[in-house]
């Protein structure tokens, strides 16, 4: 049997950090309410040169460079973002011209948050079909330049940054067991950009609307986010046969602490087996699991012959698991 797996990550975030003190002065906000409330204590923010395919480009040449692959040898580029550079070309049409993969087909998924693991949904499926073999995919974003610098409740969430994982054809007993993607398009309001699209196109009023801006109704989106996201993880086990005990690692989507807690509680998973970092980057969105995927690797905690489980819930709705043998 063929299935896809991951052979090598990488990632890349800006070098300005923004601490929840300097957002002190922006918004009426404390260090205290945004630890509390979402476990971040600084996040990264681009310079104003910066775009989504430049961070992405970084991370993608990490995850090259360490599977010792030449851009050519990849023939697919997926990239999921909600902030691609421009509206066209794809974020992954720029991206394969910047790594002169001129062997890859290319083309962008927007699932929000849940964009990678949709986009690994895809790339497992394409390798299973026999359609291709050797997938570069990224997440990657800039939140940054479409945060309401005025709203406190959400512009202490964002940050920006990119991931990456090189997923290859293999017999092997490991790789992509299986992936899961649902959507619930009633509940699109929740959190979303309204301007800029075909719907409202960028106009004064617009702007002076600030509908250039994500919107999110926060505290609705968390009620559906937890009850989703425990639902999601025990499915998930159940369809594989496995138990949580033996899962070596939760990577969950990194949009507030105590969604993360709450769907490791549901596991019965000691924090200690769930990987955490949205105190130092916040919700990068589709960028999130592949960054948390790259470090849990860089730094040793994901072993071969790990069950590593990864989820994530975001704007559409959407949300997604899959379950990777390492
Ligand atoms: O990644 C995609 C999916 N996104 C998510 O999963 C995000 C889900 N939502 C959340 O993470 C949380 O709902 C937030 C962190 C956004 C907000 O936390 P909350 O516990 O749901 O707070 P709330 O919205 O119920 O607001 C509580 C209070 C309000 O004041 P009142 O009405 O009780 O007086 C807010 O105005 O906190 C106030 N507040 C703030 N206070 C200080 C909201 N934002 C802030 C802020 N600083 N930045």
């Amino acid at each position: 049997m063929i299935r896809g797996r991951i052979i090598a990550t990488g990632s890349y975030v800006p070098e300005n950090v923004v601490t929840n003190h300097d957002l002190e002065k922006v918004v009426d906000t404390s260090d205290d309410w945004i630890t509390e409330r979402t476990g971040i204590k600084q996040r990264r923010i681009v310079n104003a040169q910066q775009a989504t395919s430049d961070l992405a480009y970084e991370a993608a040449s990490l995850a090259l460079k360490r599977a010792h692959y030449k851009p050519k040898d990849i023939d697919l580029i997926i990239v999921a973002t909600i902030t691609p550079d421009m509206a066209f070309p794809s974020t992954a049409c720029i991206l394969q011209d910047r790594l002169g993969a001129t062997n890859a087909a290319a083309f962008d998924v927007n699932a929000a948050c849940s964009g990678f693991i949709y986009g690994l949904h895809i790339a497992n499926g394409l390798i299973k079909a026999g359609a291709h073999s050797r997938v570069l995919l990224v997440g990657a974003e800039v939140l940054s330049k479409v945060t309401d610098w005025q709203d406190r409740t959400t512009c202490i969430l964002f940050g920006d940054g990119a991931g990456a994982a090189l997923i290859e054809a293999t017999k092997e007993k490991r790789g992509v067991y299986s992936t899961y993607i649902s959507s619930d398009g009633s509940l699109s309001d929740l959190i979303c950009l309204p301007g800029g699209g075909s719907r409202n196109p960028c106009s004064k009023e617009t702007i002076l609307k600030r509908l250039n801006y994500i919107k999110m109704k926060g505290n609705e989106t968390f009620k559906v986010a937890v009850r989703t996201l425990e639902e999601l993880v025990i499915k998930t086990l159940a369809d594989n046969n496995l138990d949580p005990s033996q899962l070596s690692l939760l990577i969950p989507h990194q949009a507030n602490i105590r969604i993360i807690q709450a769907t490791a509680k549901r596991l019965g998973m000691p924090m200690e087996k769930v990987f955490m970092n949205i105190d130092k980057y916040g919700n990068t969105s589709a960028a999130s699991v592949p960054i948390a995927l790259d470090e849990a690797v860089q730094s040793g905690r994901i072993q071969d012959g790990d069950y590593v489980l990864l989820e994530a819930f975001g704007g559409g709705l959407t949300w997604a698991s899959a379950l990777l043998r390492w």
